[in-house]
C-alpha cells in the first residue's frame, strides 16, 4: 500500500541537510524569539517504558524533570533537581513510593514533598520538596501537564476506541527529536498550501476542508479527492492529537517541546484489520506519514524557518488565523497579552 501522491522535485532544494542555523552560533538580527511552551498535557514517556520501580530522566518545557513509577503503580513526574544541594534525581531510586535521591538520600513522595532524610534528627524543612506535575496516564502513554503558573488541568485527554479494539494491531511506536518550534508544527496540519509544495500531493480544495473548534480541542478534516483518502485530526491542546485515516490507520500523536526550538514526537500507529496483519502494508503507511515525503518534508522547513508573529496571509493560505486565535488560549499566563496571534 502507498499512498498516492504527485511526483514533484519543487521541495528538494529544503530538503538539504545543513545545521539549524542557531547552532552555527551566528550573531543575528533577523532571528525573531519562538513564541514560549505552551500550557497544556505532554507525552512524559511510554507506558512500557515505565516499569514498575523504573526512574527515567527526560528534558521537556523548557526544563530537566524525571518520571519513575511508584511501588503502587503510579506514575509520577517532578522537577529532576533536588532541593537539597541540586543532584539530578534521575540518577535515584525507588523506595516504596518515593523517589529517593543519589547524593545523600532524600526521599520525595509522588507529590513531591520530602518524606524522609534519612540521616538527620532536624524537621524536614517545609521547602524541602521538588515542583510535581499532575499526571495522567492512558492509552499507553503518561501525560503531565504543564503549565506556565501552576494552574491545574483545564481539560482532559480522552480515550480511544481502537486502543482498546482486539481486532486492531498496535501499537507501532514511532520516536523521532528535532528542531522545530511547536506552534509551527502545529500550524501545518491546515496550512493547506504546503501539501501541494512540501508534500508533492495535489492540490487541496479548501472547499472539502474543514477546521472546528471547541474549547480546548479542534478537529481538522481534510479531504484529498483525487486519492480517495481523509485525514481527520482530533486535536487535544498543543500536545496531543489523534488522526484518522480510514480503513488504514489510527495514529495517536504526541509532540513535546524540549525548549522553544526543539520537539520530540512520541507517536503510536494502531492498524485495523486487513492492514495490521500485513506488515509490509503497515510500514508503508508508516513511511507515507513520517517518511521523506511525509513528515520527514516538514522538518527542513520548520528548521529554518522563523515564527511570524503577522504573517502576510493571502486569500487561499487556509484558516491560520481562526488556528491562531483557538490555540492563543494555551498561552494563558506565558507572556504578555499583546504579544497576540496577530492576522
Ligand atoms: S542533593 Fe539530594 S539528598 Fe542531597
Ligand atoms: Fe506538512
Amino acid at each position: 500500500m502507498v499512498i498516492p501522491r504527485r511526483d514533484t522535485t519543487v521541495s528538494e532544494a529544503a530538503r538539504v541537510d545543513r545545521p539549524a542555523p542557531e547552532s552555527l552560533g551566528y550573531d543575528l538580527v533577523d532571528r525573531p524569539a519562538s513564541p514560549p511552551v505552551p500550557n497544556g498535557w505532554y507525552a512524559a514517556i511510554d507506558t512500557a517504558s515505565l516499569p514498575a520501580g523504573a526512574v527515567e530522566p527526560f528534558v521537556a518545557v523548557e526544563r530537566e524533570l524525571v518520571a519513575f513509577r511508584d511501588g503502587h503503580g503510579d506514575a509520577h513526574v517532578l522537577d529532576a533537581h533536588c532541593p537539597h544541594m541540586g543532584a539530578h534525581l534521575g540518577g535515584g531510586s525507588v523506595s516504596d513510593d518515593t523517589l529517593q535521591c543519589p547524593y545523600h538520600g532524600w526521599r520525595f513522595g509522588g507529590d513531591g514533598t520530602c518524606v524522609e532524610i534519612p540521616y538527620s534528627t532536624t524537621r524536614i524543612p517545609s521547602r524541602a520538596c521538588v515542583t510535581s506535575y499532575p499526571v495522567h496516564e492512558r492509552d499507553g502513554l503518561v501525560l503531565f501537564w504543564f503549565h506556565a503558573t501552576g494552574t491545574p488541568p483545564t481539560y482532559e485527554v480522552p480515550t480511544f476506541d481502537e486502543a482498546h479494539d482486539p481486532d486492531w494491531t498496535g501499537p507501532t511506536v514511532f520516536r523521532r527529536e528535532f528542531v522545530a518550534s511547536l506552534q509551527d508544527m502545529a500550524e501545518n496540519n491546515i496550512d493547506y498550501t504546503h501539501f501541494f509544495f512540501v508534500h508533492g500531493r495535489n492540490a487541496l480544495d479548501e472547499s472539502t476542508s474543514r477546521f472546528h473548534t471547541d474549547g480546548p480541542f479542534s478537529t481538522v478534516v481534510e479531504t484529498f479527492e483525487d486519492e480517495g483518502l481523509t485525514f481527520t485530526r482530533f486535536t487535544y491542546g498543543p500536545g496531543v492529537a489523534l488522526l484518522r485515516i480510514p480503513d488504514l490507520a489510527t495514529v495517536l500523536t504526541t509532540t513535546t517541546p524540549i525548549d522553544r526550538r526543539h520537539v520530540r514526537l512520541l507517536w503510536h500507529f494502531y492498524f485495523p484489520p486487513g492492514v495490521g496483519d500485513t506488515p509490509e502494508v503497515a510500514d508503508a503507511i508508516v513511511e507515507g506519514v513520517v517518511g521523506d515525503h511525509g513528515l520527514g518534508a516538514d522538518q527542513p522547513i520548520w528548521r529554518d524557518k522563523v515564527f511570524r508573529e503577522r504573517p502576510l496571509l493571502v486569500r487561499g493560505d487556509g484558516p491560520i488565523v481562526e488556528f491562531r486565535r483557538w490555540y492563543e488560549q494555551f498561552y494563558e499566563g506565558s507572556r504578555p497579552a499583546d504579544a497576540g496571534a496577530g492576522s
